[in-house]
Parts: C-alpha cells; structure tokens; sequence
C-alpha cells in the first residue's frame, strides 16, 4: 500500500506545506474518483510526483490553520536597499547610486572606503575588526584582493548599540586625503555611516537585515558591510560570538586582537586570524598559490 495512505492527517498536511510551494490563495482540492488508481505505484516516484500527488489528495481547502504556517510570525521589512536586478548592483547602496562604477575608479573607492572608515573609528575609539574576504587580503598582501567586490567589517553588538546611543546613527563623516593615484592633490568624500533598526534582534529571521551597519561612500553608493557578533547564549555556550549568519568565533580567537595595516592605514584583527579564516575558506586559501576566489 501507499506509504502515504497510511500517515496521520497531520502529518501529511505538514508534509504538504513543505513540498508545495506556498500560495496565498489556495485553490480547492480536485478529488479524484474515489477508484482512482494510485499515481506511480512502482515505488519509483520522485520528490516531485509525491508533491503534485499530496497537493492534489490533501491540500485542506483554506488556508492552512497558524500551526502549520512556516512563515516566521515577524514580518521584516529589509532596511538597507540596493538598486536591485543583479549580483552587481546588490554591491550599491540605492539613496547613493548613480551607475556602476566603472573598474578603474572602483579600485580607489574601495581603498579610500576602507581607509577612511578605519582611520574614522579608530578617532572615535570605536573597536572594530577586518572580517571575511576583507581579512583574507590582509592576510595576503595588507590590501583589497583585487577581485573583491566588497568590504567586510565586524564591531561587538554592544558597539552597535553604543555607536547609535551616542547619536552616531545616520551621521557624515569627511575625509580628506591626497590623492596618491595621479595628481597629488588634496581631496574630501563624504560617508555616511547608517545602523539597522534590526541590529538589535538576535535572529536571522527571512535574512533580509543580517547586515547590521553600513558604511556607505554618498558620491556612489559603494559601501562596507558591518556586522555586529554577539554571545548569542552566554548560559550555555559562553565564549561562543556569532553574527546573524551564523559565522561563529571563540572569545580567544577574537580576543585580545592585534593591531595591522591594511591600504596603508592602521587596522585591527582578530588574535587567531589564521584559525578564522581556516574556518571560513579552508587551508587551501592560505597555501594556494591560486586561489580561485
Ligand atoms: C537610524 O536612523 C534612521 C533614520 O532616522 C532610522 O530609521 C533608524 O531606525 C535608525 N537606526 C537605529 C539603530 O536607531
């Protein structure tokens, strides 16, 4: 017989709401002859065929009842807005864009977003750290890789919430610097530094505010993602930080950090960066000698 035919209700109303795709309104079942053969029958049935099977014979016909909602119950509306449409645009932030930046202006822009972003915190006293890809080309060479399309940072969650107590939500910060590429001259870019309302929440929820400040460059739209880490259960898993994306570190791979440079200006990283990005992107990154990003 069936191995369908023979689970309670529940449970395969519950199966059903996994394998079918939610729809906000569902349409009423089509009942079969009660004859009806079984579909299938060889036991070779895929996944697929068991949905279209389940929906068909089961599917109640309003709306499932709360319990059986997968949706998470907050509804989270995504803070920071990229302009959207594709991998590339997702790197912009959408007050502040104004076209892709073309490759040779990209290379300066990251530089000076991270210098002036590292040279601004640290005149604020405010601890903040290189993460990801960001500290894999420190490590590397103290500069941006050159295909990285980003910057990652990370604060402790108790800097966000200081940084936005102190009032430094939504501020501008100058900075002037001379421009080594070409002229020599003395230039000013302004950055705008934006906390998510959601920097508090501990969850990851639909993932749409894992991202939990930003340093954004306003003449483009560029930005460096920042995250806050957490001791999400002091009680039982003490000296375990993560981030909303599940990126987890020890206290003592954190702690006490160093002091680097990275693009020229003085950078903080994590004690046991090697043991960090081991875990991140494996020991191969660290031995290759090509490393395909
Ligand atoms: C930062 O400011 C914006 C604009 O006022 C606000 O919407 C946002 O909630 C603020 N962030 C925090 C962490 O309070």
């Amino acid at each position: 017989m069936h191995l369908l035919q023979s689970l309670p209700l529940q449970t395969l109303l519950l199966l059903s709401s996994l394998l079918s795709p939610v729809s906000s309104t569902p349409t009423p079942p089509v009942l079969p002859p009660p004859s009806a053969p079984p579909t299938g029958g060889g036991g070779g049935e895929s996944l697929q065929d068991r949905s279209a099977h389940l929906s068909t014979h089961v599917n109640p016909p309003g709306p499932p009842p709360a319990s059986f909602q997968f949706r998470p119950q907050v509804v989270e509306d995504k803070y920071f807005q990229e302009p959207g449409g594709s991998e590339v645009l997702g790197h912009y932030d959408a007050r502040f864009f104004r076209g892709i930046v073309e490759y040779d202006a990209h290379r300066p822009a990251l530089r000076h977003l991270i210098r002036s972003y590292l040279t601004t915190f640290r005149r604020l006293g405010v601890e903040t750290w290189l993460a990801h890809g960001t500290l894999l080309g420190w490590w590397w060479n103290g500069r941006v890789m050159p295909w990285d399309y980003d910057l990652d940072v990370q604060v402790s969650a108790s800097t966000l919430t200081y940084l936005t107590e102190a009032g430094y939500n939504r501020t501008y910060h100058e900075y002037r610097y001379v421009d080594d590429d070409n002229t020599g001259q003395e230039q000013t870019k302004t950055y705008l530094l934006d906390i998510n309302p959601w920097h508090t929440t501990k969850e990851r929820l639909q993932g749409q505010n894992v991202i939990d400040a930003r340093w954004v460059d306003i003449s483009n739209g560029m930005f460096i993602d920042i995250t806050g880490l957490r001791e999400r259960d002091p009680e039982y898993a003490p000296g375990i930080w993560s981030c909303k994306n599940y990126h987890r570190y020890r206290t003592r791979d954190l702690y006490p950090m160093r002091e680097s440079e990275f693009e020229g200006v003085t950078a903080t990283i994590p004690f046991d960066f090697e043991k960090v990005l081991i875990q991140e992107y494996g020991t191969k990154s660290l031995v290759a000698t090509e490393w395909e990003g």
